[in-house]
């Protein structure tokens, strides 16, 4: 039979090596056609779908479909109506997955996109369809219950370390006083900004401070914080993710005049965190500041991967179809930590309904008293994702990518 893949949510810089990684085995597992989703869920229920049979149909072309960020099919952030209330998507879906023969249906995405492979598979066994669905991890957040991690945080936390140190060496030239507040993605979840804490080592005094939405945050006490420390350093460097909350539950950027629009599964857009913060700073502490919002150069920075997160978000794609091809349906695939040191891991599944919609925050027990840095548990698990490079194919001095033909 043919199979389907599709790319949902925010991209990451690894997202299409998964996509790779479903390709070739679902091909070496007899799959006749690899059908492509534009646009997720989206695309397929307009009928926009390809076949990926004749556009990766070499090995140069799949080496540089890995080493390309963002998401090659395009993206969605669609919520599929509950089965309750409205069958029509799904009648709509299930027609064309039987009219494309299609026996495996792949969904590379987050907790919202768990939410579709999770309707899917239940209108299916409602219906008694065969097609199997199966979800394939991905998220720069790393937000996904039970697996140990998600593909594409590696990467991002590299890039987010990487250019902590860089802006720690940039920060201190004028030796006048200077706070500079990078913002971090990460909705709910502190991960992506604790990887800032990795950029301290022998060669780098590291960020001064970290503010995760896993900790309640007032701007009063962040202006205290920022004071002490510039008693006795002149240059201040904090990672602040774009998740922070005050105690009564809003955003730290909804105090922010920037526009807050509402995504189709409730989440608001987060951004401004910093320039409202470095703001408050100037006016306060009458100091230099400077705002530094990573934005989406954090999820696609294809030129700065972790090769442990490109293979991982390789084999997950991989483990998908062994997974479709054992007869699981209504799964997702995780990773499953052996060890930190060496760094071991394997694949494993877990029904859908336990990573659907749900958010893995940082164990408070893995941040300082202080709330400022990390403590050596997150080390430990951070350090190994973020080790070693693939670098991209390079052509005329800069990076070179695939892209599907309008
Ligand atoms: O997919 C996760 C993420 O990158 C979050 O870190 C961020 O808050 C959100 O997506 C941004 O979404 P969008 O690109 O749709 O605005």
């Amino acid at each position: 039979m043919n199979v389907i893949v599709g790319q949902s949510g925010g991209p990451t810089s690894v997202i299409n090596a998964s996509l790779a990684g479903v390709y070739q085995a679902a091909l070496k597992a007899g799959a006749k056609i690899v059908y492509g989703m534009k646009n997720g869920i989206k695309g397929l229920l307009e009928g926009r779908l390809i076949s990926l049979n004749g556009i990766l149909d070499s090995d140069l072309k799949i080496e540089l479909l890995k080493r390309t960020p963002s998401s090659f099919l395009g993206s969605c952030r669609y919520k599929l109506k509950e089965i309750e209330n409205d069958t029509e998507e799904y009648e709509k879906i299930f027609t064309l997955l039987k009219q494309y023969d299609i026996g495996c249906f792949f969904y590379i995405g987050g907790n919202d996109s768990m939410d579709t492979i999770g309707k899917l598979s239940a209108y299916g066994k409602k219906i008694g369809s065969s097609v199997r669905f199966v979800g394939v991890p991905k998220t720069i957040d790393n937000d996904l219950m039970v697996t140990d991690h998600t593909p594409g945080y590696g990467s991002a936390a590299k890039f987010v370390a990487t250019v902590m140190k860089e802006i720690i060496c940039d920060a201190t030239v004028y030796g006048t006083n200077y706070v500079t507040i990078v913002e971090v993605m990460g909705r709910n979840a502190g991960w992506l900004t604790a990887a800032s804490a990795l950029a301290k080592g022998e060669d780098c005094v590291g960020v001064d401070m970290i503010c995760l939405p896993e900790i309640p945050f007032t701007v009063e006490g962040f202006i205290e914080k920022v004071a002490n420390i510039q008693k006795r350093k002149k240059s201040v460097v904090i990672a602040v993710s774009e998740g922070v909350k005050l105690p009564d539950g809003r955003y730290v950027c909804e105090l922010s005049d920037t526009v807050q629009d509402v995504d189709s599964f409730g989440h608001k857009k987060l951004t401004g965190t910093a320039q409202f913060l470095a703001n408050e700073c100037a006016k306060k502490l009458k100091t230099k500041t400077r705002a530094i919002e990573l934005s989406t150069l954090q999820r696609c920075c294809g030129h700065l991967t972790s090769r442990t997160d490109i293979t991982e978000a390789y084999q997950v794609g991989g483990a998908a179809v062994l997974a479709a091809m054992e007869g699981k349906s209504g799964v997702a695939i995780t990773l499953v930590r052996i060890s930190d040191k060496p760094y071991q891991y394997t694949t494993g599944t877990v029904e859908i309904e336990k990573i659907a919609n749900l958010e893995k925050k940082i164990p408070v027990a893995w941040i300082n008293d202080t709330h400022t840095d990390m403590l050596a548990p997150f080390f430990d698990y951070a350090r190994p994702l973020i080790q070693a490079e693939l670098t991209p194919f390079y052509v005329d001095g800069l990076p070179y990518h695939i892209s599907l033909k309008e």
